[in-house]
């Protein structure tokens, strides 16, 4: 496995690689890496014949500069788990952004909804550095996982709007035992807190059973949700159900007619926990 902290270098490696005829596979992550980043791993090496994982603290989207300075930095550690991975090759900057660098990139419309607006300048954050990955890269696939549903489906329509000749493969979210998404966050939950945030995935999947069961008014399907959060002691950022389409919010006067996504943002012990499930069919 190679390791890269130099943009040329990394290009240098895609383009020898992709000149022999084989393809390029691209996980973009902060590192702090679990089970859930490894998945992708090996998710990427079946779409493509080399797999390069990124790791970079990114600060331009981070809304909470005490987010940013408590995010986890484990990039020993992350090397090593990639070892045992079918990885071949990490990059690892230091910085990516040069000095005075003052070209962004947006995507409008689905950022309008859930983490676009309680976290302001998020998304703008995220479209900016994977498309400098991907100008760096230069893969063939990159992998995003549902986890962050709004994530991936924003940085879809990035690829498709700017024309990156890329394909998207979006990975299943990967939870502990208990049901709790992966996340590098989690590390930062008092073990109280943690305890209590196991409430997400119950709501969740309670709401998904009921709404199996015929339930399409979206007030019926939030309440029992939005309740068994306040009872677990979050506080909660955002609990919607959000039309498939455009992630815009349904009223809870509204019922369910077309694909729809819970997404739920909520605070345990201090920490900002994302999970979402799809309401289809
Ligand atoms: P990070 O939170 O490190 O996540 C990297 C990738 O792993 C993302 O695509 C994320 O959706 C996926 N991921 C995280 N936890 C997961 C889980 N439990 N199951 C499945 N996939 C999971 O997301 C970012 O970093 C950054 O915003 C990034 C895209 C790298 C841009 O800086």
């Amino acid at each position: 496995m190679e390791v890269f902290t130099d943009k040329h270098l990394m290009r240098e490696w895609s383009r020898r690689v992709r000149q022999a005829g084989e393809t390029v596979a691209l996980v973009p992550t902060m590192g702090a890496l679990h089970e859930g980043h490894l998945r992708l791993v090996e998710l990427a090496s079946a779409e493509a014949d080399r797999v390069v994982v990124s790791i970079y603290v990114n600060p331009t989207q981070f809304d909470r500069a005490e987010d940013l300075a408590k995010y986890p930095r484990t990039l020993h550690t992350d090397l090593k788990a990639l070892e045992g991975t079918s990885c071949k090759a990490v990059f690892a900057p230091t910085e990516m952004y040069l000095p005075g660098s003052a070209t962004w990139v947006t995507v409008e419309g689905l950022t309008d909804h859930l983490c676009g607006l309680t976290r302001p300048g998020h998304f703008r954050g995220v479209t900016t550095i994977v498309s400098k990955f991907l100008h760096v890269v230069e893969p063939d696939v990159a992998i995003f996982g549902n986890k962050d549903y709004q994530q991936r489906r924003v940085l879809e329509q990035m690829v498709r709007d700017q024309d990156f000749p890329i394909r998207v493969v979006a990975a299943p979210t990967v939870r502990e035992r208990d049901g709790l998404a992966m996340s590098s966050r989690n590390a930062r939950l008092p073990p109280e807190a943690r305890q209590r945030a196991v409430a997400i995935p119950r709501a969740l999947e309670a709401a998904k059973d009921s709404y199996d069961g015929g339930e399409r008014r979206v007030g019926a399907l939030l309440g029992p949700v939005r309740t068994a959060l306040e009872a677990a002691g979050a506080t909660i950022d955002y609990v919607e159900i959000a039309d498939d389409a455009t992630l815009a919010p349904l009223p809870d006067e509204a019922r369910i007619t077309t694909p729809a996504v819970l997404a739920i943002a909520a605070f345990f012990g201090g920490v900002r926990l994302i999970d979402n499930v799809a309401l289809y069919g």
